[in-house]
């Protein structure tokens, strides 16, 4: 029997732990209609926190209520949405579940502003880009 080396053995949980992370995309919109994608309603989203997540033409993102408005997101009343990827941009697992406004990647600890998707701790060293969103009658578009 012959015996495995440590190196090797690192090489191979390299390998199966990269089978489970997606490309980073530089703009993750830019694949969506023209018209944009109906992702949600408004009634989605009863309360501050509430998400819901969203596979964007194959890029997986969150839908998310703030608590006050964002530059980056679309309001209506005193509702305020935001859709960011969920894409990690170190080497592209996806981030878990929002917790306290942040969102963290189990692969290698890296942790993002979920408001502004900004690098609270790397190694990633971009943040989570953010979704257009538009409110129109029927509901809520991602958009190109
Ligand atoms: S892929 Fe997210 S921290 Fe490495």
């Amino acid at each position: 029997m012959s015996k495995i080396s440590r190196r090797e053995v690192l090489v191979a949980l390299g390998a199966v732990g990269m089978t489970g992370c997606l490309p980073v995309r530089e703009n993750p919109g830019a694949s969506l209609a023209a018209a944009g994608v109906k992702v949600a309603v408004l009634g989605d989203f009863p309360n501050v926190g509430s998400s819901k997540n969203l596979d964007l033409s194959g890029n997986p993102a969150i839908l998310v209520r703030l608590a006050k408005p964002q530059s980056q997101g679309v309001s209506v009343g005193d509702i305020h949405l935001l859709a960011r990827s969920t894409v990690c941009t170190h080497v592209g697992c996806i981030v878990g579940a929002p917790v306290n406004n942040q969102v963290g990647c189990a692969c290698h600890g890296s942790v993002f502003d979920l408001e502004t998707g900004a690098v609270k701790q790397g190694p990633a060293g971009a943040p989570l880009p953010a979704f257009k969103l538009q409110i129109r009658d029927d509901g809520i578009y991602a958009v190109p």
